[in-house]
């Protein structure tokens, strides 16, 4: 869910659905806003998306110096109209949006119905207006009431308030990200920046606990107890030109075209001229007592992850990706050598804060690899290390997977140099392939026929994606953003598994894409030969100078020859543009799949 807020001397509707729609990436099947201006607190909310909530909204007078939004991604209770956000107490008084979960609001809503509230939604945020709404009726003021609201609540959340006969919005946060936004005598909040970043890019990061009241021209934040706390205003270095279409169809095809820049500022200067890694935050010797590495992470982030284990342990260190939802109620056993690398594009996914909490908790050493500057991965971590993609607003992540192998491949090479006292074997003629990487991209985003060839493959039985090495998790990725857009059922497997049961699944109606990187390439054209003989199709996806994949596969995406560890960015720039002009010819929602959120913060 993402939510977002706005106070300033005159009307700030305008603004509040511009950082909603800025937002939708979060969330997008149910919408809606309140304002609060002399005449009490408005409400418009519904099921379906901002466009429709707005067109909705036309005609209706919701002007108002103090406006919430938000754009829901349906915990608990199905998106319909009751169930949008915001949420009010039965007097109207009051107006909540919430990201996040509160854990113990049957109680809650219990205890508040048995006292005679009626509630109208089947959510968990309901609870919190009619808290509130309690609170006013003790005779407490509108701030008292909402610290004794959110003092009764367990679980996570991020929450804005607006009380009628109040001149501020009211906001906290614990577990779920808020920032705030700064701009002359407006006051932004939001679940994300680029919410508000075309109006401005000041921000105060806020903490969890810290409780804010936001009036046209100030903000004051505080503790649970009320007493001031200061927090800087930092400056983003996004422009909010990063976060717009720019003539592209989708989001996605202009990120995916992104990815040579993106790389250009993933790895700008942090490899020396003689091809050595350098990564100011890690000085060499920042890792010599690294024994094993573990790493925490979900979807895409969990198969750059998974690409990264594969490169430590072919240098000999011992690396586990986990994904991170298992780690946080199952997690593996740490000891002082344990480095543990949270792996996450947004800093904000409850499932990989969890594991990165449990492994604090554990007195592991943490590092978190994160897109975003300021997120509570960055913070909660011992230490950070940026990946600088620039913002991604399309669900199904592409540029920040490129960017996070290349920022691993050079963590990697860090940690092997510090743990064995010199650079691995591979790295000089690793570093030196990767200066190549950007442009090689670039061609390959230009010159690929996957547009033709998903012609021939979109709307059959099942699309399988095999690979070795570092070529697995690439198959992994390739086959979560073709099931992501396309809605079409795929797969990605170790190549070696697929005879394993999954080739009962092969039949000619089954397209088998085989990612080859260069290494062990011999055992997955072996695979290939055992689906081939079932009659299924298949795709190659290697080196273009790589003959005998190109002479054993029905169809050949090349790519240009790089080092095989890098190999694997390249192959999937083909899989990336695969997935969506299949998801285009079927007409798919591409940048907002149904039923997903970019940022999901909740477990
Ligand atoms: C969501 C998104 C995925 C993403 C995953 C992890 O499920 O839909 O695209 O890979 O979260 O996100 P993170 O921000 O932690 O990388």
């Amino acid at each position: 869910c993402g939510i977002t807020a706005c106070v300033a001397d005159g009307d700030v509707v305008d603004t509040v659905l511009t950082g909603l729609k800025n937002l939708e990436y979060r969330g997008y099947d149910s919408a809606g806003v309140a304002t609060l201006n002399g005449e009490g607190v408005r409400v418009h909310k519904r099921e379906g998306g901002i466009d429709e909530m707005v067109a909705d909204a036309d005609g209706l007078d919701l002007g108002g110096q103090f406006g919430l939004g938000h754009t829901r991604w349906s915990t608990h209770g199905a998106p319909t109209d009751e169930n949008a956000h915001p949420h009010t107490d039965c007097t109207g008084t009051v107006a909540v949006v919430h990201n996040g979960i509160i854990e113990n609001y049957a109680d809650l809503r219990a205890e508040l119905s048995a006292a005679g509230h009626l509630f109208t939604s089947e959510t968990d945020t309901e609870v919190v207006p009619h808290l509130i709404e309690d609170g006013l009726a003790a005779g407490l003021d509108a701030e008292a009431a909402f610290r004794r609201a959110i003092d009764r609540l367990e679980g996570s959340y991020a929450i804005a308030v607006v009380v009628d006969g109040t001149d501020a919005v009211f906001a906290t946060r614990r577990g779920s990200p808020l920032v705030l936004g700064v701009d002359g005598d407006r006051r932004f909040l939001a679940s994300d920046v680029p919410s508000f970043l075309e109006f401005t890019s000041r921000v105060v990061y806020l903490e969890d606990g810290d409780v804010v009241r936001l009036t046209p021209g100030d903000h004051e934040i505080t503790d649970a107890d009320g007493d001031p706390i200061s927090r800087q205003i930092d400056t983003v270095e996004w422009g909010s030109e990063d976060a717009e279409r720019d003539g592209f169809d989708h989001y996605m095809l202009k990120e995916i075209h992104e990815q040579p820049a993106a790389l250009e500022r993933a790895i700008n200067g942090r490899i020396t001229d003689d091809n050595r890694v350098h990564l100011e935050e890690f000085p060499p010797g920042s890792f010599a007592d690294v024994g094993e590495v573990h790493f925490l992470s979900c979807g895409t982030s969990n198969h750059a992850s998974v690409y990264a284990q594969q490169m430590l342990r072919d240098r000999g260190v011992p690396a586990y990706a986990f994904t991170a939802g298992e780690y946080a109620t199952t997690p593996a056993p740490v000891s002082d050598d344990t480095l543990v690398v949270a792996v996450t594009q947004s800093g904000e996914t409850a499932d990989t804060l969890a594991s990165l909490r449990s492994a604090n908790e554990r007195g592991a050493r943490t590092l978190a690899v994160t897109n975003v500057v300021g997120s509570t991965a960055a913070r909660e971590a011992d230490d950070a290390l940026f990946i600088r993609a620039g913002p991604e607003i399309g669900v199904a992540a592409t540029k920040t997977f490129s960017s996070q192998v290349v920022v691993l491949a050079l963590l990697v090479e860090r940690i092997v140099e510090d743990v064995t006292g010199e650079p691995s074997a591979e790295a000089e003629a690793l570093l030196s392939a990767m200066r190549e990487l950007p442009s090689q991209v670039d061609s390959v985003v230009r010159e690929s026929t996957a547009a033709s060839l998903a012609n021939r493959y979109a709307e059959r039985a099942g699309t399988f994606f095999i690979g070795r090495g570092v070529a697995y998790p690439v198959a992994c990725e390739g086959a979560l953003k073709f099931k992501e857009i396309s809605y079409e059922h795929a797969e990605g497997f170790a190549a070696g598994e697929l005879k394993h049961g999954p080739l009962a699944l092969v039949t000619p109606d089954t397209p088998v894409i085989g990612v080859f990187s260069g290494k062990h390439d011999t055992k997955t054209l072996n695979n290939v030969e055992e689906v081939r003989s079932r009659g299924a199709p298949v795709i190659g996806v290697a080196a273009e100078t790589s003959d005998h994949v190109a002479g054993a596969v029905d169809e050949f995406l090349p790519v240009p020859e790089t080092h095989p560890d890098l190999s694997g960015v390249l192959a999937n720039v083909q899989l990336q543009l695969v997935s969506y002009h299949v998801a285009d010819l079927l007409d798919r929602s591409i940048d907002k799949p149904r039923n997903l959120a970019k940022s999901v913060t909740v477990e």
